[in-house]
């Protein structure tokens, strides 16, 4: 689904954080992206999202070669991209459901063809007695379930999560590692970036080892 060949990433003059990197992404896949911080998680991700473009190497998403896709092909392509950030990144001004239906909403699908299914997903992670409230009164977790659901609702391909249980404690990361592996198992590719060594022993994943700017992969 997700193929790099021999990438490469430096950010303006510095010195290369990743070298040589060529792994596949497969359909209805589940790795753990891991390495210390600093090691270039996060950059490999925003890549994978296409929202970095590698210093050198290939990277074809969906079949297609990144470097050859114009801004107009962006937005379809990361559309099966379900992408959860660091800092969740949801609207203030706005209520759990309607962060959880704004992918849908700039689609400009009607409301009444997905506001069950809003509803359900949102209830589905947990979140059925936050339905109105502004992120703002929400919870670190709570934050981070909110975003979960809004990176679900539009149904990916491919789920991108980065250190998604570092806000939370341990019995709510288990839940949301939970989550994730239900998610695969409904066919959903998923990468999840962290430095959770207690999370990882948890699940027996393939996991994509960074350190010094190269990868080892443990399938
Ligand atoms: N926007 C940026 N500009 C310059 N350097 C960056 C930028 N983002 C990340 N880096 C550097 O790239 C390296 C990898 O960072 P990052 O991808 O955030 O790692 P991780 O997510 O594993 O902690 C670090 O040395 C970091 O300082
Ligand atoms: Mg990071």
């Amino acid at each position: 689904m997700i193929r790099f060949e021999n990438v490469g990433l430096r950010y303006d003059m510095g010195p290369e954080v990743l070298r040589d990197l060529s792994f596949e992404i497969r359909r209805q896949s589940f790795q753990f992206l891991t390495g210390p911080s600093g090691a270039g998680k996060s950059s490999l991700l925003r890549m994978l999202f296409l929202a970095l473009k590698p210093t050198r190497g290939l990277i074809t998403v969906l079949g297609r070669d990144a470097a050859t896709l114009s801004r107009a092909d962006l937005p379809s392509i990361r559309r099966r991209i379900g992408v959860v950030f660091q800092d969740f990144r949801l609207l203030e001004h706005m209520s759990t459901y309607e962060n959880v239906a704004l992918p849908l909403r700039v689609r400009g699908k009607d409301e009444s063809s997905y506001r069950q299914d809003v509803i359900d997903l949102i209830k589905w992670v947990g979140l059925g007695e936050r339905l109105n409230a502004s992120p703002v009164v929400l919870s670190g977790g709570e934050k981070q379930r909110a975003a979960i659901a809004r990176a679900l609702i539009d149904q990916p391909d491919i789920l991108l999560a980065d250190e998604p249980t570092g806000n939370v404690d341990p019995p709510l990361a288990r839940r949301l590692l939970r989550l994730f592996l239900e998610l695969n198992r409904t066919g959903t590719a998923v990468v999840i970036a962290t430095h959770d060594l207690a999370l990882m022993e948890q699940v027996d994943a393939r996991r994509m080892v960074l350190a010094d700017g190269r990868l080892e992969i443990y399938d």
